[in-house]
């Protein structure tokens, strides 16, 4: 019988988000001095990340949402990519950093920066919560990168299993009985 899944071990405590966050947000602020700043936020996961993080940006930034679907099974993704939300305004000249919650294929972002790249943005990076290094299938840098967690599917701080488990303060790893 298939029984609910359920919360494993705490890979990264809500402390320790915390401090990130800030350290974080306090680089970009620095590395963005005097540059039209925008951050995109990809739907859902990055949300709870981008919102701490933006809180901690001291220099004048605004804040933009795509959502994409990617096709595959609920823990793997295929590389094949859809737009469901695009953004709301043109990014032509302005310097855009992607916020995502996880690279783990990198296959999702590297749609996005080859679909985001083709419009002329004036600088286009990448800040990652978390990343798992041993998933990688393609070539991907990211200029900020929060975390670096082993190869185990994780939940909380934004990131679901079947849409549950945002709200978990904490990164956990998911225990599938
Ligand atoms: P990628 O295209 O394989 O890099 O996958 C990117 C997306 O898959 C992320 O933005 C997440 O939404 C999702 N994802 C990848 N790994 C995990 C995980 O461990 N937990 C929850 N979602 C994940
Ligand atoms: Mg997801």
């Amino acid at each position: 019988m298939q029984t609910e899944p359920e919360i494993g071990e705490i890979l990264v405590q809500a402390d320790q988000l915390k401090h990130r966050i800030k350290e974080l947000g306090e680089q970009i602020s620095l590395d963005y001095e005097g540059k039209d700043l925008l951050l995109v936020g990809v739907l859902k996961g990055a949300v709870f990340f981008l919102s701490d993080l933006m809180r901690h940006i001291s220099i004048p930034c605004e804040v933009d949402f795509m959502a994409v679907a990617s096709y595959g099974s609920a823990t793997d993704s295929s590389g094949v990519v859809r737009i469901l939300k695009d953004l709301d305004a043109a990014i032509e000249g302005r310097d855009v950093l992607i916020v995502e919650d996880i690279v783990d294929s990198g296959l999702t972002l590297k749609y996005l920066l080859r679909n985001l790249g083709a419009r002329g943005p004036a600088s286009l990076e990448v800040c990652a919560l978390l990343t798992k290094p041993e998933r990688r299938k393609v070539e991907l840098r990211s200029r900020y990168v929060g975390f670096e967690i082993p190869n185990k599917f994780v939940i909380g701080y934004g990131l679901d299993f079947a849409e549950r488990y945002r709200n978990l303060p904490y990164v956990a790893a998911l225990v599938e009985q």
